[in-house]
C-alpha cells in the first residue's frame, strides 16, 4: 500500500469512490467532537473524579490525554483515512488477512455493548427534561427504579439513535449539532456561575482544584485512563471510523487536536458545574452514578427560571448523548454493511434490537430486580473492579477495561505491523505542518510510550503485579 502524499482529488486509497465524506475540517470536528462530547464528559467525568478524590485526579486525567490518548488519537484517524474502511476493514486493508482483525472485532462488539447501557443512562437523561415538572419529589434512586418509565425511555432513545444512523448523520444531527452544541456550553456556563456562588461552594472548588496525590492508588489511575479513552471515543475505531469519511486535504494534527481540546474542556467545565453546588447542597462526592441527576435539579431550584434552565439543560444534555449513541451505533452499521454486505437498514435493525437485548438488564439492574442489582453471586463480593450491579459491570468491562486493551492493541498495531512512517506520512499528506521531528516523536509514543502505559495500566486492573508479587 502507497501512502499518498500529495493532496489527490480522488483521496480513496483502498475504498470505493463513492464512500461519504465530510463536507468540511468543521464538519469533520463538529462530527467527532460531537461523538466524543456526550455523557461520559458530562454524567461519569464529575462521579468518577468524586470517587477517586477529586483535583489529583484530575491532573492523571489531563496528562493521560495529552500524553497517551492524543498520539494514539491521531494514530486511529490515520488508519481510518488512509484505509477509508471501518475498523475490522481497515486492519485489514493494510495488513491483509491477519489474525489482527480480530482487535477490530473486538471494537465493534464493544461498540455494540457500550451502546446498550449507554442508551439506558441517556434515556433516563431525556426522562429528566420531564421529571422535575412532572414530578418533582421523585428522587433519582425511584425514578430508575421505576420500570414503565426506564424502560419506555431507553426504546425510545434508541429509535431516535436508530432514525439518525438510518437517515443519514450530516444533514441531522451535524447541523442540530452546530447550533446546539454552543448552547449547551452557554447554560453550563451560566450553572456554574450560579454554582460557584452558592454558600459553602469554595469547599468544593478546593476539593476539586486542590490536588492531593495521596488520594492517587493505582486503581484512581486506572480509573482516570479509562475515562479518557471513554470520553475521546478511543479504543474501538470510532475514530477509524469517522477518520475514513475524512478528505485527504484536511489536517489529521489539528483535526485531532481540536477534538480532543474541545471534549477536554467540556468535562472539566462539568466539574466545575458540580462540584461547587455538591458542597454547598451538602450532598456526597462519592455518591457514583447518581451524583449529577441528584445534585443538579437542587441547583437548578436555586436559580431564577430554574425549572426552564433545568429542562433545557437536560434537552441539550440528551443531544450531547445523542451524537454519541449515534456514532456507537455507526461504527457497528458501517462494519455489518461494509464486511456482511448487509443494507442500512438491515444494519440498523438488527443492531437496534442486539443493543435492546443487552440494554434491557442494564435497565433492570438499577432496582428493579435484585438478582441483576447485585450479581454478587456471580462475580463475588468484590465485583468486576468494585463493581456489583449489571449496569456498572458491563461499564467496567467493556468502558474501561475493553478500550484500553482494544487501544492497547490498536496502537501495537499502528506502531509495529503498519508502521509509523506510513501513518505519519499519512498524517503529513493534508495541509499544515507534521515536522520530521514532531513525526519521530510522535512515532516513539505511539511504538513505546504508549503501549507500555496502557499494558502496565491494564495489568494493573487485573491485579496481576500483586498476583506475581510484584509492586506491593
Ligand atoms: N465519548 C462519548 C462520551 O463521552 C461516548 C462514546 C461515543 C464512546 N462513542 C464512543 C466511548 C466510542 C467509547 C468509544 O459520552
Amino acid at each position: 500500500m502507497e501512502p499518498t502524499t500529495t493532496s489527490d482529488p480522488a483521496p480513496a486509497h483502498t475504498g470505493d469512490q463513492s464512500r461519504e465524506q465530510w463536507s468540511s475540517k468543521i464538519g469533520f470536528v463538529l462530527a467527532a467532537a460531537g461523538s466524543a462530547i456526550g455523557l461520559g464528559n458530562i454524567w461519569r467525568f464529575p462521579y468518577v473524579t468524586g470517587e477517586n478524590g477529586g483535583a489529583a485526579f484530575v491532573i492523571v486525567y489531563l496528562a493521560c490525554i495529552a500524553l497517551i490518548c492524543l498520539p494514539y488519537l491521531l494514530a486511529e484517524l490515520a488508519l481510518g483515512r488512509h484505509s477509508q474502511k471501518n475498523p475490522v476493514g481497515a486492519i485489514r486493508a493494510v495488513a491483509g488477512r491477519t489474525p489482527w482483525v480480530i482487535v477490530g472485532g473486538l471494537g465493534i462488539l464493544t461498540g455494540l455493548f457500550i451502546l446498550s447501557y449507554y442508551g439506558v443512562i441517556a434515556g433516563w437523561t431525556f426522562g429528566y427534561i420531564f421529571k422535575n415538572v412532572a414530578s418533582p419529589d421523585t428522587t433519582f434512586t425511584e425514578f430508575i427504579a421505576t420500570p414503565w418509565l426506564v424502560l419506555p425511555l431507553f426504546v425510545l432513545f434508541l429509535g431516535f439513535t436508530a432514525a439518525i444512523v438510518q437517515g443519514g448523520v450530516e444533514d441531522g444531527i451535524e447541523r442540530a449539532a452546530k447550533v446546539l452544541m454552543p448552547i449547551l456550553l452557554v447554560l453550563m456556563l451560566l450553572v456554574i456561575v450560579r454554582g460557584v456562588t452558592l454558600e459553602g461552594a469554595s469547599a468544593g472548588l478546593s476539593f476539586y482544584l486542590n490536588p492531593d496525590f495521596s488520594k492517587i492508588g493505582s486503581e484512581a489511575i486506572v480509573a482516570a485512563l479509562g475515562q479518557a479513552f471513554f470520553s475521546l471515543s478511543l479504543g474501538m475505531g470510532a475514530m477509524v471510523t469517522y477518520g475514513s469519511y475524512l478528505p485527504e486535504e484536511e489536517n489529521l494534527l489539528s483535526a485531532g487536536g481540536w477534538v480532543a481540546l474541545f471534549d477536554t474542556s467540556i468535562a472539566l467545565l462539568a466539574g466545575l458545574m458540580i462540584f461547587p453546588a455538591v458542597f454547598a447542597l451538602d450532598a456526597d462526592p462519592q455518591a457514583g452514578p447518581t451524583l449529577v441527576f441528584d445534585v443538579l435539579p437542587g441547583l437548578f431550584q436555586q436559580m431564577p427560571l430554574g425549572t426552564v434552565v433545568g429542562m433545557l439543560f437536560f434537552l441539550l444534555l440528551s443531544v450531547a448523548a445523542l451524537t454519541s449513541t449515534v456514532s456507537l451505533m455507526e461504527v457497528v452499521v458501517s462494519y455489518c454493511m461494509d464486511e456482511q454486505q448487509w443494507s442500512r437498514s438491515k444494519s440498523v435493525a438488527v443492531v437496534t434490537g442486539a443493543a435492546f437485548v443487552f440494554g434491557f438488564p442494564a435497565a433492570l439492574s438499577q432496582g428493579i430486580s435484585p438478582a441483576l442489582g447485585d450479581m454478587s453471586w456471580l462475580v463475588g463480593e468484590g465485583g468486576v473492579l468494585g463493581a456489583t450491579d449489571f449496569l456498572g459491570i458491563m461499564d467496567k468491562i467493556w468502558g474501561d477495561i475493553s478500550l484500553a486493551l482494544g487501544a492497547l492493541l490498536l496502537c501495537v498495531f499502528v506502531g509495529w505491523v503498519w508502521s509509523t512512517a506510513d501513518a505519519a506520512m499519512e498524517i503529513r499528506s493534508g495541509e499544515g505542518a507534521f515536522a520530521p521531528g514532531t513525526a519521530r516523536l510522535w512515532g516513539a509514543f505511539v511504538r513505546y510510550v504508549c503501549p507500555l502505559v496502557i499494558l502496565v495500566v491494564v495489568l494493573n486492573a487485573f491485579d496481576l503485579f500483586s498476583y506475581f508479587g510484584l509492586f506491593d
